[in-house]
Formats: structure tokens, sequence, C-alpha cells
């Protein structure tokens, strides 16, 4: 059988439709923002989207307190701040994860130290976490990666007996359950990201964290408005530690509301998509769809496989090039592993080998199975990766 000429060598594309977008706001969200301009109150100082908001997203957590923010970058931060971690300390972080995983604890004047990640669930490992453990790890941040939940029983025994607190990265991770919980309930607090393309959004920009915790709450809601202390009645400007304006706005938190108000119907068709694509690709040999763990639940924020390479004649980069030529979006999933990037590396951090990380760099790449995928662009993500690995095999 003759193979079909591949689309990046001049052949016919497999698709020639855009892609389905992501995230799609529609007259509710365009409504709600605009009451809250009309309002005037634009402010979590003046208005009463944000508090709304955060009374929203911790329900939907069955937690205390949320204190909602400007991102996820800015969440993680203020939690960090909140639990005191500075100069001296050391925070044990993903090597392979967004960098904003890690940035806040520089910003904090912190170290990041980076653990090696799970094969399987990309997430960290937990041996990794006992090995870099020293007298002055001050916390870890476990990322829940693509929508999986990291390890959290092993993760929370090391960091109980080592009297740290954990906190959860769930920017990518919203409703994913680890043994039938959701995850950001688990650790210590638990931080999210509403950015544009997120399992949810609040207008493109946006963040929360949550937590049982009431003090820490206090303090993260201190951090967030220039370290002021909280007043009744007028204002006094009076400032008790050094703090950021890290506040979401009115507008974001409106968006916010009615995007909650759908995270359950979002979560229930990216996992379908997903539960699709595997049962389709299983036909591939050279990729390997996402596994599950059996204590989770995926959210699926990216759909990740592994390229094997071996029976192919050119390495991912070329294969993720043939499979965009098809008309299909692909990308490599963090190529360059934290260590690696210049921002630690010209600091001298991350010299403690990640060779599961490593590795994973040259071989992961995203698909998207967002909710408005329909099985039929399913299939012609599956025709198109069929017809490259099929064109490319050896
Ligand atoms: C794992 C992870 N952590 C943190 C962040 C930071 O979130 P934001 O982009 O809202 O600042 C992101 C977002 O892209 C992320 O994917």
């Amino acid at each position: 059988m003759s193979r079909e000429p591949l689309a990046i060598n001049g052949g016919p594309r497999v698709r020639e439709k855009p892609f389905p977008p992501w995230p799609v706001l529609g007259d509710e969200d365009v409504a709600a923002v605009a009451d809250v301009l009309r309002s005037g109150r634009l402010t979590q100082l003046t208005g009463d989207a944000v508090a709304r908001f955060e009374e929203a997203f911790a329900a939907y957590h069955g937690v205390k307190h949320c204190v909602a923010t400007s991102s996820g970058t800015t969440a993680i931060h203020m939690a960090l701040a909140a639990l005191d971690i500075g100069t001296d300390d050391e925070v044990i972080v993903p090597a392979h994860t967004f960098i904003a995983s890690a940035t806040p604890v520089l910003h904090q004047g912190a170290t990041p130290v980076f653990g090696d990640v799970d094969p399987h669930t990309f997430c960290i490992a937990p041996q990794s976490i006992e090995e870099r453990i020293t007298p002055r790890t001050k916390a870890v941040i476990a990322v829940h990666l693509n929508g999986h939940p990291a390890q959290m029983d092993a993760i929370l025994a090391i960091a109980r007996r080592h009297s740290i607190p954990v906190i959860e990265d769930a920017a990518q991770a919203h409703g994913a359950l680890y043994n039938g919980r959701k995850v950001g309930t688990i650790g210590t607090v638990g931080c999210f990201s509403f950015w544009e393309d997120k399992i949810m959004t609040s207008g493109g920009e946006g963040g929360a964290v949550i937590t049982d915790d009431a003090a820490l709450a206090e303090r993260m809601r201190r951090a967030r408005h220039h370290g002021e202390g909280p007043g009744r009645g007028e204002r006094r400007y009076y400032h008790l530690e050094l703090g950021y304006n890290y506040r979401m706005t009115s507008m974001q938190a409106a968006t916010g509301l009615v995007q909650l108000s759908k995270l359950d119907e979002y979560l229930a068709a990216r996992r379908r998509n997903a539960a699709y694509l595997s049962e389709r690709l299983g036909e591939i040999t050279a990729v390997t769809p996402p596994y599950a763990a059996p204590y989770a639940v995926h959210s699926y924020y990216k759909y990740i496989c592994r390229l094997d390479s071996g029976n192919l004649s050119t390495g991912i980069d070329e294969f993720v090039q043939a499979v965009a030529a098809e008309g299909v979006p692909i990308s490599r999933r963090y190529p360059t592993p934290l260590p690696q990037q210049p921002v630690f590396r010209d600091r001298g951090l991350g010299d403690a080998p990640c060779s599961v990380a490593e590795r994973l760099a040259g071989e992961l790449f995203t698909l998207l199975v967002h909710p408005t995928v329909t099985t039929a662009d399913l299939d012609d993500v599956v025709a198109a990766i069929a017809k490259v690995t099929e064109g490319l095999s050896r």
C-alpha cells in the first residue's frame, strides 16, 4: 500500500477547518460584566462581585476560605508570602511544570529545589521529595499537572514527618479528584489559575487560593492588598507588612461566577473527549495516551501523549511539525525542564539530576480536548496522527 504524501511534503491536509475555539464566552458572561461596569463598582474594594466569587468557589470545594487574586502566579506568590517563606528557605517544586509553579519562590527570595516527576502521571515523585529535603526545606509545591492529581497521601506523609506545608498548584486541575477529594482541598492551601484557556476562566486572567486555615486566609488577604490591616468603616491606610496589589477585578469575578456555574459540564465534556481519544489512539503503537492513576479522576486541561519515536525516521520536533501541517493543533509539552531554564540555571539552581523530567521533555506532546471539541474533530486528530506515524515510520 502506498503511503499518502504528508501535508508537510506538499500532500493534501487531513483537515482544512479551524479547530473549535476555547474559551467560548456567551451572552450570560457579557451581561454579568456589563452589569458590573454599569454599577461603577469595578474593584474588590468597592464592589461585591469578588466576595461573591470567593464564596461560590469556596462552596464548590467545600472549604471555608477562598482568596481571589489577579492570576495563578500571584495566588502561589501570596500563599508563599503568607507561609513566611523567605531568604534562606528552600521550596521543593517539580522539574517538569509551567515556570510559574516555581518563579514565586524566587520572588520571595527563597530557593526552588527541583524534584523529579513520576514517569506515568508527570507529577512530582514523592521519593524525589524525600531525597531533596534538607533542614532548610520550608514547603513543597505539588502540581496537579495537566489535570492529573499528584500522589497526595505520600506527599503529605513526607511533609508531616518534616512539619512542612504542602501548596497544591491546581492551576491546571479544577475539579480533578484524588481518591474522591477535589484537588486544592488536600494540602495546606490550593492555588488555581483562571487564565483564558484554563478549564474555567475569569475573563482572561485571575486566580485564587483556597484553604480551611482562617489565619492563613487572613494573611493572604493582607498580602494581596498592600499588607493593609483589616479596617472597619473608614480606611486607615495602615500597613502591617510588605504586600502587593494582587486583587481580582469585579469584571473578572463576574465572568468567573458564570464560568464556575458551568464547570461540571465542562469537566464532563473534557472527560468524554479524552476517553474517546484514548480509545481511538490505542490503535497507534508509537503514541501512549495519558495515564490516569487508580486514585485519580483526571480533568484533562491538556491531553498529553508520549511519543515513542524508536520506529520513526524522525524525532518529536519533526513529528509535531508534520501533524500541525495536517491542520490539527499540536505542540510539544514543556520541552525545557525548569532546571535548564535560564532564570534558574543562571542562578546556579537545579544541579540535582531529574532524569525522568529530562526524558519526558523530549517525548511529550499536547492535544486538545476542550468542551467545544467534537468526536468528528477528534477523528481528524487521530487520522492526522495515524497518517504521520505511518508516513514517518522506518
Ligand atoms: C501549573 C501552573 N501553575 C501556575 C500557573 C500560573 O497561572 P497564571 O497564568 O494565571 O498566572 C499556571 C498557568 O498557566 C500553570 O499552568
